[in-house]
């Protein structure tokens, strides 16, 4: 199965990608994750991302697109991916879909996660990750178990360097402007299967998305 998760800063699409890789076994492919990673590491691909992740706005599609292709082609994808974060942007959507010919594949699913802006001001600022394992957590909505420790065992949480409110709003009016067209290009293709998320828990998220794409 091949399917995008699609939604705003914040939606939950890694929360329930998560929860769609441990159902499904199927890997997720979070643009956000790599070029974190990249910036970690302080590769070139890193320091030229780092300063659009800072302001919240989108790193430019030649740069994701490039590390999507390279990642479609591992082993891991031949049973299927989840795409979490790609794409968002219009230029993005037409990449992927001349990648997914090239490879004679055809998206099953995209999973739309639909959530109030000032649900997702809320979420993200109360955020903390797992450095180790990549457990998310909320301060108020999905505590950690013991405070500041992950159920891996190790403590101390991570804050991501853009979850402020500041940059949550730059990072909205981008998906607003760049990526919440993406919603009409799919939905014309047949492909938008849409959740809604606010006021609903990761849980009760999760039992709509297994509905919505029929598992
Ligand atoms: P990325 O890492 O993809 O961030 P994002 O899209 O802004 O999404 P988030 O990861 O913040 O939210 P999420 O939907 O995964 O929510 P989560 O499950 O964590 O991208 C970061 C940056 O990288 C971009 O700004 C851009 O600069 C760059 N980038 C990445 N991809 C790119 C691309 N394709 N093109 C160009 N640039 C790109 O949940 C959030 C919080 O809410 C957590 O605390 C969680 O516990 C809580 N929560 C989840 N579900 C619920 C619920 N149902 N109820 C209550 N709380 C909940
Ligand atoms: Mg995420």
């Amino acid at each position: 199965m091949d399917i995008i998760l699609l939604g705003p800063p914040g939606a939950g699409k890694g929360t329930q990608a998560k929860k769609l890789v441990a159902l499904t076994g199927i890997p997720q492919i979070s643009t956000g994750d790599m070029l974190r990673a990249a910036v970690t590491a302080q590769t070139e691909l890193g320091k030229k991302a780092k300063a659009f992740m800072d302001a919240g706005k989108l790193v430019p599609d030649e740069v994701v697109i490039g590390l999507v292709e390279e990642r479609l082609k591992e082993k891991d994808c031949e049973k299927g991916f989840m795409l979490d974060g790609f794409p968002r942007t219009v230029p993005q959507a037409e990449s992927l879909e001349q990648m997914m010919n090239h490879l004679e594949r055809k998206l099953d699913h995209v999973l739309l996660l639909d959530v109030e802006d000032e649900e997702l001001v809320n979420r993200i600022t109360g955020r903390r990750t797992c450095g180790k394992c990549g457990a998310i957590y909320h301060l108020v909505f999905t505590p950690p178990p013991a405070a500041d420790t992950c159920t891996c065992g190790k403590k101390g949480l991570d804050q991501r360097a853009d979850d402020n409110e500041k940059t949550v709003r730059e990072r909205l009016s981008a998906y607003h402007k760049q990526t919440s067209p993406l919603i009409d290009f799919y939905g014309k293709r047949g492909l938008v299967r849409k959740v809604v998320g606010t006021n609903s828990t990761p849980e009760d998220v999760f039992a709509s998305a297994k509905r919505a794409l029929g598992l």
